[in-house]
């Protein structure tokens, strides 16, 4: 695992999409400060300040697209919350990937592909973890609740170099077994750490927003919400 730690970057994900040629298969790209974090549907992530983990894996699995690399966000999301777990914590998934401690979110992923002529050039898995807040910097995120490492565990200074080396050692023990077997993998895992199948919830993808019940989980990872009798997949949206 080649791994390069950069002072400062506007987004470790553009960073590694504009410099993706000069990376192998399993390179990590980490940053201390990230000044312009780019979440999913074009929203932004927060930097809270001094030690918190902006990190962009970037994978080259192979050269043809498979519909198991949308499900490393999922992967990630489950290798999160063992790790939230072992620091005695109990996080939940907020479908599909936000990792939330006492309904707050404490993660983000974001995974970008880079398609040419038809070719997969590459996959850029992002991982946000809010590791080290002020109580005071919670309010620089003003759309959702959010926490930290940090204030869970009430103390002072979290390790990110220990959160990393841990995140980054769980991903990578299980990824080729992932690749290979896809979401069925994770699903038992990833559903005891929801809290949202049997209940009505909300569902927005770009300018619409669904209001149903959650029924269920697909074996690849799609949410079946039910509407009024008629049930339908969703394989990308936010719960809101
Ligand atoms: C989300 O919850 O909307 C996803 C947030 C992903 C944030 C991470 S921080 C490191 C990497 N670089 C980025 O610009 N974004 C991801």
């Amino acid at each position: 695992m080649n791994i390069i730690n950069l002072d400062k970057v506007n987004s470790t994900n553009l960073y590694a999409k504009e410099n993706l040629e000069k990376f192998s298969d399993k390179s990590v790209i980490s940053a201390d400060i990230q000044t312009n974090g780019r979440g999913r549907f074009n929203r932004n992530w927060v930097d809270m300040g001094e030690g918190n983990l902006f990190m962009s894996i970037v994978l080259k699995p192979s050269s043809v697209f498979s519909p198991v690399y949308a499900n490393l966000t999922q992967y990630l999301s489950v290798i999160l919350c063992r790790i939230f777990e072992e620091y005695g914590l109990e996080p939940e998934i907020k479908w599909p990937n936000d990792v939330l401690i006492d309904g707050k979110k404490i993660s983000g992923i974001l995974c970008e592909t880079v398609i040419q002529n038809g070719s997969l050039n590459g996959l850029i898995l992002g991982v946000g973890v809010n590791l080290n807040a002020d109580k005071d910097k919670l309010s620089l995120v003003s759309d959702k609740p959010v926490t930290a490492l940090n204030l869970e565990l009430f103390r002072e200074y979290e390790d990110k170099h220990l959160f990393t080396e841990k995140l980054l050692n769980e991903f990578f023990k299980h990824y080729d077994s992932f690749l290979m077997n896809g979401f069925i993998m994770i699903k038992d895992e990833y559903l005891q750490r929801c809290s949202f199948i049997g209940k009505k919830i909300k569902v927005k993808l770009y300018d619409k927003t669904i209001t149903a019940v959650a029924m269920r989980l697909t074996d690849s990872g799609e949410l079946i919400l039910k509407d009024s009798e008629k049930e339908v997949a969703l394989s990308a949206g936010d719960i809101i």
